[in-house]
């Protein structure tokens, strides 16, 4: 019982501390600078944790495709993952459909930090080139249809494509600025071989990307979609796609991932 009083005081003490701090305490300078710094150590160590995430197992790792050799790709930066991007797995999903397809013109919406865009590169034959396109920071305001609240901390950036700028592969990759919803996407007509739908998660978006990249894809190309399983607005569209376009018909899941497939 005593100890259950002097937890109640505790508590109760804390609480009234906090609601001061929140409300009149915020009337002090003092408290003020103090609360402010601790907001900023706190989004600091988010912050890295986007980019590294603090991982406390030590154990080395190992996947399905290690385990039983059918592993064709070659990798950069697999498990330098956080928020925004993909699984380590996923990547090496990814780099492995680019190997098996082997294609010459790759077409990517959503650059982020470029670590896909890298991937796909060295696992491309030496002759084939990318694009990959981003909104920029400063189009966040101004873009034709809504993103998702939850996607503007990915637009909201100072560089796109750090993970391939200045690298070997750079050459085979080419970055290009704007919204997908009015991009000229006509300027790719029938060249495409290989498409990564990785923009807006956002239902309408989805819809416009998946439609805009099915235009300018050669036949036989590849489509890959990601976070198929993670947003509702990817999903959400994606599902009414494969039931009500019969373009989309044979569009399948990668079970284990979060990406869809469709060779058209
Ligand atoms: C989740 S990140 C992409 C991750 C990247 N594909 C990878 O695999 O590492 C989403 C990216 O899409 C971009 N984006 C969001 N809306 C877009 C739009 N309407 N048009 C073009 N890019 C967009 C963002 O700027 C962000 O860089």
């Amino acid at each position: 019982m005593g100890n259950f009083s002097n937890n109640l005081r505790l508590y109760l003490g804390v609480c009234r501390r906090v609601g001061h701090t929140l409300s009149l305490g915020m009337l002090n300078k003092d408290r003020r600078e103090k609360l402010l710094s601790l907001y900023n150590q706190y989004e600091t160590k988010l912050g890295q944790q986007d980019i590294t995430p603090i991982d406390p197992f030590v154990i080395p790792k190992t996947d399905v495709f290690e385990l039983f050799g059918n592993d064709n790709a070659q990798y950069e930066g697999v498990y330098e993952c956080g928020f925004g991007h993909t699984t380590e797995f996923e990547l090496k999903v990814i780099s492995n459909l680019v190997k098996k397809f082997n294609p010459d013109r790759i077409f990517e919406i959503g650059t982020f930090q470029g670590r896909t865009t890298l991937n796909m590169a060295i696992n491309a034959n030496p002759t084939a080139l990318i694009t990959t396109l981003d909104l920029p920071s400063e189009g966040l305001n101004t873009t034709a249809l809504n993103i998702e609240e939850g996607e503007v901390r990915y637009v909201k950036k100072d560089v796109s494509g750090e993970r391939f700028t200045g690298h070997p592969m750079a050459d085979k990759i080419t970055q290009v600025f704007g919204d997908s919803a009015t991009y000229p996407f006509t300027d790719h007509h029938n060249s495409i071989d290989l498409a990564f739908i990785d923009g807006s998660h956002a239902y309408e978006y989805v819809l416009n990307d998946s439609n805009k990249v099915l235009s300018i894809m050669r036949p036989g190309g590849l489509i890959i979609w990601h976070d198929y399983t993670n947003w509702e607005g990817v999903w959400t569209a994606l599902n009414e796609l494969y039931k009500s376009d019969s373009r989309y018909k044979n569009i399948k899941h990668i079970g284990g991932t979060s990406i869809a497939i469709l060779q058209v």
